[in-house]
């Protein structure tokens, strides 16, 4: 029977039993912001997003204030939540940045890469092997100290300057970050330009070439609407770890036509419906979505956010 405002639980074969959502709206979403959200609403959205069950919410980005000053508030932002029972990874893009988030207690830090030379220089003032050259150091510090690090990879599909992106150049520079020490690599499509068949291709090249998927996650962008499409190939290759925006915030500040992350709860009813387990309370989550909508003074893209938004939502059990 479907309760309201859930989809109906029905199994596919060949899928995972479980999922973990990194959710990046609290970082990706409002880093695209026009205008920046005071410090107190965004430490009220991370805890929100705490208390609809997810367990993996990058906070914020330690990077030149002058690049993304809607993040500008890192220093005030991350002791205002770093004491929640959750993951909360910060974006560093060098040493300087590293020192800024271990000084804060950050356990769980992300490099961030491109597979092309366009997007390396507009996102970090530098090529893909200076890029490279700049992370190295800091993996090496972070893992010295137990902390945690994601690789970001993006443009992995197609780049706005350069056109779609050979297989084997998104390969090349997933090894190098995999051989820094990353600890996971998430998979960038930030211009949303990916179709399921592309995604197969890169996975399978992926795992011809030993990188194991377990340590792959995968971060859409929806752009053409084909995000959801992307997951769900991703899931069936055995990809567990799927990053995800509330209400659909986001884009990136440096690729024009980026628009907004898969929305989570787009995601969660998805995953839902097929029994896979998220810890997500689906009504929780949506009404931090509105609320977040309020603020910002827009309406959510998110499609269950516009069809469960409006009617107050049933909490699970706890
Ligand atoms: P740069 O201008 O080349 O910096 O920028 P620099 O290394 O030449 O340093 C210049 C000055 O900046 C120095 O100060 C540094 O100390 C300072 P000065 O000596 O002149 O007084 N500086 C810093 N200050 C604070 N924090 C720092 C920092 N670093 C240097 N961390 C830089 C290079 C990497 C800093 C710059 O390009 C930058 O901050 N870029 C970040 C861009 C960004 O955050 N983009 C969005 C995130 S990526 C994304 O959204 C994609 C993703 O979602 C996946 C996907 O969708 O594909 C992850
Ligand atoms: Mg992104």
């Amino acid at each position: 029977m479907t309760v309201q405002g859930l989809p109906m639980a029905v199994p596919a074969q060949g899928l995972p039993t479980r999922v973990r959502i990194h959710e990046v709206g609290a970082r990706d979403g409002l880093q695209n912001e026009k205008s920046t959200v005071p410090t107190e609403i965004k430490a009220e959205f991370i805890r929100r997003l705490a208390d609809s069950g997810l367990t993996t919410i990058e906070a914020t980005s330690f990077v030149h204030p002058k690049w993304v000053p809607q993040l500008a508030d890192a220093e005030e932002l991350f002791p205002a939540v770093s004491e929640l029972p959750v993951a909360l990874p910060v974006l560093v893009p060098n040493e300087r940045g590293l020192d800024r988030a271990l000084s804060l207690g950050a356990t769980r830090v992300a490099v961030f890469a491109s597979a092309t030379e366009s997007f390396a220089k507009a996102n970090l003032n530098r090529t893909v092997d200076e890029a490279l050259a700049m992370f190295e150091p800091v993996v090496a510090r972070a893992k010295a100290e137990q902390v945690h690090v994601r690789g970001y990879l993006s443009m992995c599909f197609g780049d706005p300057w350069e056109g779609p992106v050979p297989v084997q150049q998104v390969v090349h520079v997933a090894k190098a970050l995999l051989d820094m020490g990353c600890d996971e690599l998430s998979l960038g499509d930030t211009i949303g330009v990916a179709t399921p068949g592309h995604v197969l291709e890169l996975l399978g090249v992926l795992k011809e070439q030993h990188v194991p998927t377990s340590a792959l996650g995968v971060h859409f962008h929806d752009t053409y609407g084909q995000a959801l499409a992307n997951t769900l190939a991703a899931l069936q290759h055995g990809v567990t770890t799927v990053d995800a925006s509330a209400g659909g915030l986001g884009g990136c500040p440096y690729a024009k036509s980026a628009t907004g992350n898969l929305a989570t709860e787009d995601l969660v009813w998805m995953l839902q419906g097929l029994g896979i387990d998220t810890g997500v309370d689906l009504g929780r989550l949506v009404a931090t979505s509105v609320w977040m909508a309020a603020h910002l003074g827009r309406p959510s893209p998110s499609r269950a956010v516009r069809a469960l938004g409006t009617t107050p939502q049933p909490h699970k059990e706890q």
